[in-house]
């Protein structure tokens, strides 16, 4: 008989007249992590395997597949989308399904389960206590185990929650422990449900289940859908439209020594191969006292043997090993006081024919083997074994029990444990080291109280530029976003009529001096707050200036203040006023010189200013630019006045997006490097850096070097995207802002390498939640890398060489 609960409610199910809590174990990426960030985490193990469940109950925790539905999910994604944009939205989204259809990898859930005590009925609590019979004993005597009170069952669901509360105490004991969720009913239906649909799609459940789960006993066998049938080696789970062959490993014996890092098998599991292997860990609390008591008997046992063959001949070696095991486990016992888990594991493949389960259980126990572990398929057990990976307090299978110490548990499964990157909900944009995919959602930060800020840092031509591309491209189609990009190399001018799905949204605004004199005036740009719009600026013209003092800048500040008194401020004015100004009218003249260049009229010139575009995504491309080489301070006039027009455009820029109403809006600053290596730039990056928090709004940088942006702006930016390094200085601050660990040499090369076209666009992510980890940026869509090409394809004629050529 298969154990399939008689009840289900909240996130307890009775199976066998017994209440199981379930849970989920909140996911953690783990392979960035540094060795001391992995041997933390086994601690943070070692403690929940050590006193997570009471002594004489079992518990259950299983590694399973992330149902994801990407055919449902995609679709319902493309729905949001206007009908008139929709098809081109499908066409980028299929393109990912048929990516990840060929082959991306499952994420893996940790769930949970343990078995509850039932309280004792006070009326034989007496019995217990005066005869010494343990509770369970009574219990059967009584015939008690499969008949539950109405009152224990309420005792039940109540004990569950205080699993979510001794959670707490726990915590604060154990730090990061035991990041437990409970699960709701219908999550369980589909734990178990998962069970006899391994490796086939799984319909939801109804939503009228979803939302009002039927209460009190149920009979639940329609959990258990489909047919079985049982071979030597094999389970053949028979659904109506498919079927799959699933067989079970299991481990006979361990390899002498577990390290942390180095034995987390569960973890290993599921980025070892390109099939999904599931796996269960099953164990009883045996209480220390007991265990020891055992393991002395043990000891003795051995030692008996041992003299008695010690008189007639040399003792055997594995005896020999064996006692001295035992010696260091009573020893272990008697001065940590650790509990023992009394335990079983369950490893489980699936195919699509007898060929494919065999293949797989192959290469799963050779992979144990190289691993130093001894499994096998036990033949004639699978039946048993298909039941025993459903919790249930009695083990119907035979084989291999181990006894374990908690840090040995908690380095094999390593609760939680995964590669999770990115976000819950989102639109694809690449993938992980092993494969899953990552989602982004933009607009998330503002709803979990963060701010939605990006930060990309790349060397040249590591793909900073195209993946901003096509976030932008993906905000603005599926979320309807505003954005205003600052395209300083004037990359994009083609996106208009040929983006696809927003072939009408595109509006190029080229500022030039003559057509727009005055656009970039911050007395324009800052009506609204003419103390702010002085400020800047004085600093823009410092970017001139270079050191102002403090005389100086008050002397700026008063022609400020009496251009403001004209009524229709502007820097024209100012630099009028300044020129009135005995001391001022050296620096007035000089600026004067400035505003006759195309480039200053737009700063200092009179005129109308611009009107910015509300719709869609607006590039701002400016004429004339003269950028300084990378790396340089800008050199002559040109330069400067280039530079000083760059971060005024930032300063559009930010009162687009926090000025503006209606929905969520995006500042994309491409080579922001040129303006946040000045003061006014730190200043500005540092507004909207904070700013983003409140407003519904989302700032993304795209820079080449960590070090162009303050390091605690860096380090609290809400997503962060490093492409590539240049030098060890760079790598350094790049792997502090992962928040990784900067002596990984690992890191340091993947992050260093250099980038060719073939294999750009990848790197390491921060996600939002904090979490570090490898990731290619993939575009499936061809137009769009057609789109985003900054490089010229060779034509045909130069790709022919001769041989020998060079
Ligand atoms: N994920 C990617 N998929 C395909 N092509 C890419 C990817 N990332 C970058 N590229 C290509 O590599 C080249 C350099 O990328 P680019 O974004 O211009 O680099 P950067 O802005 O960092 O200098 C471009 O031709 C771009 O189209
Ligand atoms: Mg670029």
């Amino acid at each position: 008989m298969l154990p399939i609960p008689t009840q289900i409610e909240k996130n307890v199910a009775f199976i066998d007249g017994r209440p199981w809590a379930f849970y989920r174990v909140v996911p953690f990426s783990y392979s960035p992590l540094s060795v001391d960030g992995k041997k933390n985490e086994w601690m943070n193990a070692t403690q929940f395997f050590r006193q997570i469940q009471e002594p004489g109950l079992v518990a259950q925790i299983w590694m399973v597949r992330r149902r994801f539905n990407w055919l449902d999910y995609l679709d319902r994604l493309v729905k949001t989308v206007p009908k008139e944009r929709r098809e081109k939205a499908k066409d980028s989204m299929d393109r990912w399904l048929h990516l990840i259809e060929q082959g991306t990898l499952p994420d893996y859930d940790f769930i949970i389960a343990f078995e509850l005590p039932l309280p004792i009925p006070q009326n034989y609590k007496w019995i217990t206590q005066t005869f010494g019979i343990p509770m369970r004993t009574l219990e059967s005597l009584l015939g008690l185990r499969k008949r539950v009170f109405k009152e224990e069952k309420e005792e039940a669901f109540n004990k569950s929650y205080d699993f979510a509360w001794s959670k707490r105490a726990f915590e604060e004991r154990a730090g990061s422990l035991s990041r437990l969720d409970p699960l709701v009913e219908h999550e369980i239906a589909d734990f178990y449900r998962h069970h006899f649909y391994r490796g086939m799609p799984l319909k939801p459940l109804p939503q009228t289940l979803r939302s009002v789960w039927p209460k009190g006993p149920q009979d639940y066998a329609w959990l258990a859908e489909g047919r079985r049938a049982y071979g030597y080696r094999y389970v053949l789970c028979d659904q109506e439209e498919d079927e799959r062959f699933v067989s079970f490993i299991s481990v006979g014996s361990f390899p002498d020594e577990i390290y942390t890092p180095g034995t987390e098998i569960f973890h290993q599991l599921s980025s070892e191969f390109d099939f999904p292997v599931e796996a269960s860990f099953r164990w009883k609390m045996i209480a220390n006292k007991q265990a020891t008591g055992l393991v002395t008997r043990k000891r003795k046992d051995i030692k008996d043997a041992t003299s008695h063959i010690g008189m007639v001949d040399q003792i055997p070696l594995d005896l020999q090993q064996q006692e001295q095991l035992a010696e260091g486990l009573e020893f272990e016992l008697k001065k940590n006081r650790p509990p023992i888990l009394d335990s079983r594991m369950i490893f489980v493949v699936d195919g699509e024919d007898q060929e494919e389960v065999n293949s797989r259980t192959e290469q799963v126990i050779n992979f144990f083997d190289r691993k130093g572990f001894v499994a096998a398929r036990p033949t004639g057990e699978q039946r048993n074994l298909f039941s025993a990976w459903l919790p249930s307090d009695q083990y119907p299978a035979r084989g291999y029990v181990k006894k374990m110490l908690p840090e040995v548990a908690a380095s094999i499964v390593m609760p939680g444990a995964s590669e999770i990157l990115g976000d819950p909900n989102g639109v694809p944009v690449g993938l992980t080291r092993r494969g899953s995919v990552v989602k982004i959602n933009p607009e998330r930060g503002p709803q979990i109280n963060q701010n939605a800020s990006m930060v990309i840092t790349g060397t040249l031509g590591s793909g900073k530029s195209h993946t901003l591309n096509n976030l932008i491209h993906k905000t603005a189609l599926f979320w309807d976003a505003r954005i205003f990009v600052v395209d300083p190399k004037g990359e994009r001018s083609h996106w208009v009529g040929r983006l696809p799905g927003l072939e009408d949204r595109v509006h190029v605004l080229k500022l030039d001096g003559r057509q727009n004199p005055g656009a970039l005036d911050p007395f324009q740009l800052l009506g609204h707050d003419p103390e702010f719009a002085s400020e800047i600026a004085v600093s823009v013209i410092s970017q001139f200036e270079g050191n102002l003092t403090r005389g100086d800048k008050n002397m700026l500040l008063s022609a400020a203040e009496r251009a403001l008194k004209t009524g229709s401020p502007s820097m024209a004015k100012m630099v009028a006023e300044l020129h009135k100004d005995d001391m001022g009218r050296d620096l007035a003249e000089y600026l004067m010189r400035i505003a006759r260049l195309p480039l200053g009229k737009l700063v200092f010139g009179e005129g109308d200013g611009v009107k910015v575009p509300d719709t869609g995504i607006i590039l701002l491309q400016l004429e004339g630019l003269e950028l300084p080489a990378e790396k340089q301070k800008p050199n002559g006039l040109r330069q400067e006045a280039s530079v000083a027009v760059m971060s005024m455009t930032a300063i559009l820029a930010e009162q687009f997006v926090l000025r503006g109403t209606g929905g969520f809006r995006v500042a994309a600053l491409d080579e922001a490097w040129i303006w946040l290596r000045t003061d006014q730039g730190k200043q500005l990056a540092n507004r909207l850096e904070r700013a983003g928090r409140s407003a519904n709004a989302g700032i993304w940088f795209a820079t080449q070097n960590p070090s162009d942006i303050d390091t605690e702006i860096l380090n609290n930016v809400s997503v962060y995207v490093c492409l590539g390094t240049s030098d060890e200085t760079e790598t350094t601050l790049a792997i502090e802002a992962l928040n990784l660990d900067t002596s990984d040499e690992g890191l340091r090369n993947i992050l260093q390498a250099r980038r060719s076209k073939a294999m750009s666009g990848y790197g390491y992510m921060k996600d939002l939640e904090g979490r570090s980890g490898f990731i290619q940026f993939l575009t499936p869509e061809e137009e769009l890398v057609e789109l985003f090409n900054t490089k010229p394809e060779a034509s045909e004629a130069s790709k022919i060489v001769s041989e020998g050529g060079v």
